[in-house]
């Protein structure tokens, strides 16, 4: 029986709703799915594919989906697995703007070489609350002059999971 782990991590919370949103997606085609956060360390024996996403801060990937993906190298590298990137970036899809996402994501699954590369990459805009930032980061954003919203486009996330689900099984 096919059953897919959409597995994520987030700070602040879009990228769970992200998740939720392809498992929800993934479901709805039929297809039976688990959204679980990386810091639950879910067991990767029990499925039989990976939807994988992370968001980006600072041009990276943080550490806790790099240290899952390396502890799960070996079961990653026998999945099918589709691999989504959530940045503020995102909302401008430009060639710079996925390269930038891509790299971060790469970075972080490093162990395993091409990983997702069979799939559609998901890239998707997220939110920055100035309300949820500590002051340091708020005014080091509004210095920098970084943008804050709310970018989260669940129909763009429900496209990508349908267009994704018959290459999961
Ligand atoms: C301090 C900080 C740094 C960020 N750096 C980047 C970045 O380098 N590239 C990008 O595309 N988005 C960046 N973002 C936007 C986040 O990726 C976006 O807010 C995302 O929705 C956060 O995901 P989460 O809500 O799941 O934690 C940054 C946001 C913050 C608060």
């Amino acid at each position: 029986m096919s059953r897919v782990l959409v597995i994520f991590d987030t700070k602040f919370g879009a990228t769970r709703e992200i998740a939720e949103a392809i498992g929800s997606a993934l479901c709805g085609v039929g297809l039976p799915a688990d959204v679980e956060a990386v810091s639950a360390d879910p067991d990767i024996t029990k499925y039989s594919a990976v939807v994988l996403g992370a968001p980006v801060f600072c041009g990276k990937v943080e550490q806790p989906l790099c240290d899952w993906v390396h502890a799960n190298r070996d079961a990653l590298a026998e999945l099918p697995t589709a691999v989504f990137v959530v940045g503020a970036s995102a909302r401008d899809d430009t060639p710079e703007t996925r390269a930038a996402l891509d790299s971060a994501m790469e970075q972080a699954l490093c162990d395993v070489p091409n990983l997702g590369a069979g799939l559609p990459r998901g890239r998707f805009a997220g939110r920055i609350d100035a309300n949820k930032l500590p002051a340091p980061t708020r005014f080091m954003m509004r210095m920098a002059k970084l943008p804050v919203g709310d970018w989260v486009d669940l129909d763009r996330v429900h496209a990508w999971a349908i267009g994704i689900a018959s290459r999961l099984v």
